[in-house]
């Protein structure tokens, strides 16, 4: 019954959901704030300027800077990332992705990206993966970001399915609410209890093969 898998990229297909943290958190500093790594849950999956206002608010700062700074402090945060991923190579997959997309591609079930991140085509590209993906929601698309549904929807009306015919694979808290509103299958990977809104949450994504060949055969 399930005919595409929409997938996550930073955190799923590669790690560079820790970039994203690195980055953040450098701007923070650098604007005499800071950042820890159970704050950083809320910015996973979130777009980059809706980040830097959940770090702004979170120090009662949103009034301090206008529309122009806060899109220089974005700039700045975004210089740091793409110098953090400058070196991504097809090493940097995370495991079991790789035959993951294979079997799939066997199984004739359709692949798309379904990232926030505007820099979601070059990373595939590094990563050499954009082959795998036949389609790439383009974030600047849609009118609302995660936790909104929109990217996903976006997706499956690409390819003429219903949501109830997607499984989405994500690590963040925002992305598992965002397909459960667009009212497809979810699938966690991380920690259970901050992804409590998935279907199933999946430690590691070497385990990710065995739990979607379950869901798509039986
Ligand atoms: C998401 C990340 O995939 O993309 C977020 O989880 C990030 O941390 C968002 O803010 C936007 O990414 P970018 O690369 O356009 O700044
Ligand atoms: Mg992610």
């Amino acid at each position: 019954m399930y005919k595409l898998v929409i997938f996550d990229l930073d955190g799923i297909i590669t790690d560079t959901a820790e970039y994203h943290y690195v980055a953040w958190k450098k701007l923070a500093n650098n604007i005499g704030i800071d950042i820890d790594r159970a704050f950083n849950e809320q910015l996973k999956g979130v777009s980059r300027i809706d980040s830097l206002e959940k770090i702004l608010a979170n120090n009662n700062l949103s009034n301090t800077y206008s529309e122009k700074d806060k899109a220089a402090l974005a700039d700045e945060k975004n210089n740091c990332y793409l110098l953090l991923i400058k070196q991504i190579t097809p090493k940097d997959v995370l495991p079991g992705i790789i035959d993951l997309l294979k079997w799939l591609k066997q199984q004739g079930i359709y692949i798309a990206l379904g990232s926030a991140s505007r820099n979601a085509p070059a990373i595939v590209e590094g990563l050499e993966v954009t082959k795998y993906f036949d389609y790439i929601v383009n974030p600047d698309s849609v009118k609302m970001g995660k936790p909104a549904p929109d990217l996903f929807l976006e997706a499956a009306k690409h390819f003429e399915v219903a949501p109830a015919q997607c499984i989405v694979i994500e690590d963040a808290s925002s992305g598992i609410k965002a397909a459960k509103d667009g009212l497809m299958y979810a699938v966690g990977v991380g920690n259970e209890e901050v992804l409590n809104l998935a279907d199933m949450v999946v430690g590691t994504t070497d385990s990710l093969l065995d739990v979607i060949k379950k869901l798509i055969i039986y």
